[in-house]
């Protein structure tokens, strides 16, 4: 490089760190640049390590012209280094200045409840206020409460309708909460108006609409007169009082050895609003009211006289509800331990009509 070239590669390079220091905002990208220009492989360090390229009686011109280059780039620097450490200060003041350790923490992300329990205190609310309590069962069920009781013996081709955990004590994990109408009959008698919400187990095929532990709701009411008007009422308050709104029900004769008559309540698809999507298996109808009216032989069995009384039992697919409640397509995500996906729910409940 002659003379001539020198001063003009040493133009550019004095340019183009003017224009790189002004764009520049934080104290270390600065140090970045200074290395990247005076550095020994930087543009202009570069030029210093070659002076003794030059023939010698260039080279003390030379030196003359990278050196007072490399004190005006380190003047230039420097200034530039001294207005953002002030700046630097100046937010750093700031910041300490607004700290009050008086004022309480920041508030921290805070849970919610999960959806099918908001579902089933709703549920629970709502019931109480029809004169029911709310009663628990074991998990752990013997097998003559989640079937004998319930009019479906060892041979009754039934209990194949439920795929059971078998346990080695020779429990079950209870399939349904119906073993809980047996309970109850037992300490209450008749008259009688529960409910028992809880987790069921199945061994089941895993889909967007089956999981092997979901949660039910069973309903019971003894009384004097009781008749499936009852029942379809009861249900067409309890689904219209959870959904905020009228919502679309089929009833169509269904078997279950405890009721007689037995019918299957299905509520319109609320995901795909009845035009069939994996959710409800491509019929535009989700299964989630079971019931019907309590078969003799189960209220013999829990010690109350089918002549004097009658009544009603259903078993409600608490899980599914609170999936139709909340536009949510999959009930795997509800046992994932990661709600995020349902965190906003896809259809907001508007007022009851
Ligand atoms: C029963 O469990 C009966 N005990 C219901 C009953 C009670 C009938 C009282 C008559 C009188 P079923 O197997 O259909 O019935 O289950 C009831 C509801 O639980 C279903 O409609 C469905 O909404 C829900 N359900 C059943 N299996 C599963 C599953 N694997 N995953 C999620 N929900 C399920």
């Amino acid at each position: 490089m002659n003379l001539d070239e020198l001063n003009r590669r040493i133009v550019d390079i004095e340019r183009e760190t003017a224009d790189a220091a002004r764009e520049i905002t934080l104290v270390d990208s600065l140090r970045s640049l200074d290395s990247s220009v005076l550095g020994k492989t930087g543009s202009l360090g570069l030029l210093i390590a070659n002076i003794k390229e030059y023939p010698p009686d260039q080279r003390g011109q030379v030196g003359k012209l990278v050196n007072e280059a490399k004190g005006r780039i380190n003047a230039l620097l420097d200034t530039r280094m001294a207005e953002l450490q002030s700046v630097a200060s100046a937010v750093d003041d700031a910041q300490a200045r607004e700290f009050d350790p008086t004022l309480p923490p920041p508030p921290k992300p805070m849970g919610s409840i999960h959806p099918v329990t908001a579902v089933q205190w709703e549920i629970e609310r709502l019931f109480e206020r029809m004169g029911f309590t709310v009663e628990a069962g074991p998990e752990m069920e013997s097998e003559y409460h989640n079937f004998e009781a319930l009019n479906i013996p060892a041979s009754h081709p039934a209990r194949d309708m439920q795929d059971t955990f078998w346990l080695t004590n020779g429990c079950v994990l209870r399939t349904h909460t119906s073993p809980v109408q047996h309970r109850a009959m037992k300490k209450f008698g008749a008259p009688l108006r529960v409910i028992a919400p809880g987790r069921c187990f199945r061994y089941e095929t895993i889909d967007a609409s089956h999981e092997n532990t979901f949660h039910q709701v069973e309903g019971l009411m003894i009384d004097r007169d009781i008749g499936l008007p009852h029942l379809i009422a009861m249900a067409k308050t309890l689904l219209t009082e959870v959904m905020r709104r009228k919502v679309k029900l089929r009833v169509r004769p269904g078997f279950f050895p405890f009721v007689e008559p037995g019918i299957e309540i299905d509520m319109n698809c609320e995901i795909c609003g009845g035009k069939k999507c994996p959710t409800c298996k491509q019929s535009g109808w989700v299964e989630i009211l079971p019931a019907g009216m309590v078969h003799p032989n189960v209220l013999r069995a829990g010690g109350i006289d089918p002549d004097e009384w009658s009544g009603f039992a259903f078993g409600l697919g608490l899980t599914r509800l609170a999936m139709m409640k909340f536009g949510i397509r999959d009930i795997r995500v509800l046992n994932s331990g990661d709600l995020r996906p349902i965190v906003a729910p896809v259809r907001v409940a508007g007022p009851i009509l």
